[in-house]
């Protein structure tokens, strides 16, 4: 692709669209550099890195804002950084300092605005940090160096079809084990996940549904994204579990829906065989925003939650408010907007 020339931003999916300008910073000898912004989206590595062989990678995904007066603006740029030190630390890597992270973000940004969508299309310009361990290595141990680098694309709707209800069935594999590295933003529980993504699709669902891995009776993860479901009695519920990933979509939520829509909100069990007690479910994250859940298959039962068609209102009001407050049309909490432009 030659720039945006062939983008139609209402009719953006979420795939890869190269653009102008990568960040890359490289870690040697105890210490990162200062980093630049380079053309080439073609990385060379060793045949020999880790993160080839053992995993030893892990990477975020965050989003560029276009505001109604054309500013540009990051969601809480500081929790992906801090979430991408955790990550970094469970698989023994160099953590990226809070401020060279931002500083990443900021540059790749500003050097790829006209590819940032405008404001009101619904895309946006997805940021894909991550970090590799590189250099030449044999045996299972963490790598000699390292790779730092952020790549941007511009973005429509992970679910096609956009803001409207879709339907999930439940899955047998596990895509991280109780102690294992569930919460954190690593390549391997998504190489565990493709294959039931692909039974999932393969059987017409948009993507499937996770249990807890020790016991299989609870709710864990949606595909890529996190797990909310409204009680009868209009309680903000989403699953509390050191295996799925803590979501910055999921805690700001928890926050909207107690300040914003005046819900009580808190992190909780959510049992399978008790889907009866729900009357509204979705998923969130970064790429997902909020997709409202139409249905759960379960064991062969199919448990349809508000409607298979339509949005529910409680749904809707917190894609509303964190949609607004993403977009700078609601005022945001103090700390969560970061100015790009
Ligand atoms: C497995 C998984 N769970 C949850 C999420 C949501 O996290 P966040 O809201 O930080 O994007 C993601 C990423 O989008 C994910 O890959």
């Amino acid at each position: 692709m030659d720039g945006i020339k062939d983008l139609d931003w209402s009719k953006l999916g979420f795939s890869y669209h190269k653009t102008d300008y990568r960040y890359i910073s490289r870690w040697k000898d105890g210490q990162w550099d200062d980093g630049k912004l380079v053309t080439d989206n073609k990385l060379k590595i060793s045949e020999a890195s880790t993160a080839l062989h053992y995993g030893q990678q892990c990477f975020e995904g965050m989003k560029a804002y276009r505001t109604k007066e054309g500013s540009i603006q990051l969601f809480r740029a500081d929790q992906n950084a801090l979430r991408m030190q955790n990550s970094c630390d469970r698989l023994l890597m160099p953590k990226v300092p809070v401020e060279k992270f931002l500083d990443a973000c900021y540059q790749v940004v500003k050097a790829n605005e006209k590819f940032v969508p405008p404001y009101g299309t619904g895309a946006t310009l997805y940021l894909r940090p991550f970090v590799i361990g590189v250099g030449d290595n044999l045996g299972v141990r963490s790598a000699p160096e390292f790779i730092f680098s952020i790549f941007v694309s511009p973005v429509g709707p992970y679910f096609k079809g956009g803001f409207k209800p879709v339907d999930f069935i439940t899955t047998d594999y596990d895509r991280a084990a109780p102690k294992g590295t569930g919460a954190a933003k690593i390549g391997g529980n998504y190489s565990a996940s493709l294959l039931p993504h692909r039974q999932a699709k393969d059987k017409g669902y948009a993507d499937c549904i996770y249990l807890d891995p020790k016991t299989h009776s609870k709710i864990e993860e949606v595909g890529a994204a996190n797990f909310f479901a409204i009680t009868k009695d209009d309680v903000f519920v989403t699953p509390k579990s050191d295996s799925i990933l803590p979501s910055i979509t999921k805690y700001s939520l928890l926050h909207v829906a107690e300040e914003y829509l005046g819900l009580e909100a808190k992190e909780t069990d959510i049992y399978i065989d008790e889907l009866d007690k729900y009357k509204e479910a979705g998923a969130c994250g970064t790429a997902a925003v909020i997709t409202p859940i139409g249905s759960i298959t379960h064991k062969g039962e199919k448990h349809v939650f508000y409607s298979e068609e339509e949005v529910g209102p409680i749904t809707q009001k917190l894609y509303d408010s964190l949609y607004g407050i993403q977009t700078g049309d609601i005022e945001a909490p103090e700390g969560w907007i970061f100015k790009v432009k």
